[in-house]
């Protein structure tokens, strides 16, 4: 296996660091895998130095079958915490001493915290991440609205827990796979309130005001066709992937006259404040990182 060090060294860019170099500070790191266009890094480097506290943080390529051995090695190089991303979440969660509820609820765990006696606490922060994002940043009520959720894998689920915690009055989930939604529907058991519908209904649902794309066809460069009868009139569209995997679920909220249609660049950064205030205690202003990506995100788009 590739020495942890110097994948931590190698993926950790100069520029990025909010400490000198030759100072020992607690590790932190993302693993995925893929990984090398994670944000992650740079969001943790500018929560540091915006609060002063000096940190490393890394992102590691850890395919799934070396991630646990991965993880043991980065622990005893110094790594005191971690950001899980796919295809790890779940496995992140099997590993894991002990778990919040909503980790366990959600069945998947972005964020590992070492704990004194070497095993690791995990929690999702994914979920709280959504709902700052759309009630802090664009300042959107959740309460009583009628939501669809489309996808019904792991973001999806985090996303789904969240959202009906936050008060949503009514979610509908709609999968390509139907027995995947099934299965998050009986997970939740709210039957009054939480329903699966098919994906070939869904011109027959009517119209909702909270719509999320919780789907990776964006990633995969795919169009997934969806009626425009389903946005309710000044709708919130939301995509939980952001740049060019968000564009087409986007476009076509605003060519059905959606009232917001928002992509998940906020809600990567919400997720990525929670992990931080788990680990550091506090919890990072996050408006000045988003502008920043934000803006970058805008200019990559008119390149
Ligand atoms: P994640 O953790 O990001 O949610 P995942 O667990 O692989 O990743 O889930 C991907 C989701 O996108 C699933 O809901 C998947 O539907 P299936 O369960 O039927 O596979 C959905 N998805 C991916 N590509 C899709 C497409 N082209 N059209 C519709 N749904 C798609």
């Amino acid at each position: 296996m590739k020495n942890i060090e110097t994948q931590l060294d190698a993926s950790w860019p100069e520029a990025e660091r909010s400490v000198p170099a030759d100072k020992p500070v607690p590790g932190f790191a993302v693993f995925g895998h893929p990984i090398a266009h994670s944000l992650s890094p740079r969001i943790h480097a500018r929560f540091g130095a915006l609060t002063g506290r000096a940190l490393r943080y890394a992102a590691i390529d850890a395919p799934a079958t070396a991630f646990a051995a991965q993880l043991g090695a980065f622990a005893a190089n110094g790594g005191r915490g971690a950001n899980v991303t796919l295809p790890l979440k779940q496995a992140a969660l099997a590993l894991c001493a002990q778990t919040s509820d909503f980790a366990r609820r959600v069945g998947a765990v972005n964020t590992l915290t070492l704990l004194p006696d070497g095993r690791w606490r995990g929690d999702n922060t994914d979920g709280p991440g959504i709902v700052r994002d759309l009630t802090g940043r664009h300042a959107l009520d959740l309460r009583g609205r009628r939501g669809l959720l489309l996808g019904a894998g792991g973001a999806a689920r985090a996303t789904a827990f969240a959202l009906l915690e936050a008060g949503v009055a009514e979610l509908t989930i709609v999968n390509r796979s139907p027995e995947r939604a099934d299965a998050l529907v009986d997970a939740i058991g709210q039957p009054t309130r939480v329903h699966a519908r098919y994906w070939n209904d869904l011109g027959n649902l009517g119209n909702f005001e909270l719509i999320v794309n919780a789907t990776s066809a964006g990633l995969a460069a795919e169009r997934l066709a969806l009626p425009f009868s389903l946005v309710a009139r000044r709708a919130l569209c939301y995509d939980l992937s952001y740049g060019a995997a968000a564009f087409a679920f986007l476009a076509w909220a605003r060519a059905a006259n959606a009232g917001q249609a928002i992509d998940g660049l906020g809600m990567l950064i919400e997720q990525a404040a929670e992990s931080f205030a788990i680990w550091h205690g506090v919890r990072p202003e996050t408006d000045t990182v988003y502008a920043d990506l934000r803006s970058e995100l805008r200019l990559q788009a008119t390149d």
